[in-house]
């Protein structure tokens, strides 16, 4: 059923510079989202996977590595292939704000303390979501620590999402980094699945499972 579809995907974190040195960046590793991107490439899926940095490297040589550093550089990326996808993950913990200058040399620390300025960066999901046709599914996805339901509702109902994959922080082996992860799905007729903790590979085959069952079923979507 995935066969022959176009489905770009988001992982990993942005870095957002503040001298040649210096970065804002989070503790995403990028595991959640490359394999999704392996699961969707097993089952024919024509995979594009726009990466921020991460120490992971992709196995399949079917799935079309973009590596990106910022979100500034995401959104570019993502931006070229908007039209012509089927689906969109949307896994990345893109950094919200970045410098609003970033120093050409290294900072030297004279004063005691030191202000820098913040921006916000684009939001590639809500661009999408603009943007996305009736024959597109968008898939978002949450970190929260707390009222995760509420807030992934809101993201949900901003960004346009087909449904989104709630996870915390809450619990040792949940959300950044690990190799495990508990998630939710949250749809947008506020029905919920819960999953127990799992390896990220098997999580993936649930969100990917769920996938297919709301193609199969579009008026679920
Ligand atoms: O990479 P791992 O270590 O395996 O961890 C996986 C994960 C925890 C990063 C992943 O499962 C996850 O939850 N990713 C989303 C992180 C998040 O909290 O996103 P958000 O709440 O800031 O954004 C909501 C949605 O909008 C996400 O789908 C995000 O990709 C998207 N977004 C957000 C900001 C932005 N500027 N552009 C976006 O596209």
């Amino acid at each position: 059923m995935l066969k022959g579809k176009r489905i770009l995907i988001t992982a990993g974190p942005t870095k957002e510079f503040i001298d040649p040195v210096r970065f804002i960046s989070n503790a995403s590793s990028g595991k959640m989202g490359y394999a999704i991107a392996e699961e969707l490439s097993s089952k024919g899926a024509e995979v594009i996977l726009v990466s921020g940095p991460t120490n992971i490297k992709c196995n399949s040589n079917t799935i079309k590595v973009v590596q990106v550093t910022t979100a500034l550089e995401m959104l570019q990326a993502c931006q070229h292939y908007f039209d012509s996808v089927d689906i969109v993950f949307f896994t990345a913990a893109v950094a919200d704000y970045r410098p609003l200058i970033m120093e050409s040399s290294k900072i030297k620390k004279n004063d005691e303390t030191m202000t820098i300025q913040l921006t916000k960066n684009p939001d590639i999901a809500y661009e999408f979501g603009k943007i996305k046709r009736d024959d597109q599914i968008s898939v978002g996805f949450a970190l929260e620590t707390d009222n995760i339901i509420e807030y992934g509702k809101g993201k949900m109902q901003k960004k346009k999402f087909d449904f989104i994959v709630l996870n915390t922080t809450n619990e040792n082996g949940e959300g950044f980094g690990f190799d495990t992860n508990k998630i939710s799905l949250l749809f947008n007729d506020d029905s919920i699945k819960h999953f127990p903790l799992k390896a990220k590979t098997e999580v993936a085959k649930d969100i990917v499972a769920e996938l297919e069952t709301r193609i199969q079923n579009p008026i679920a979507i």
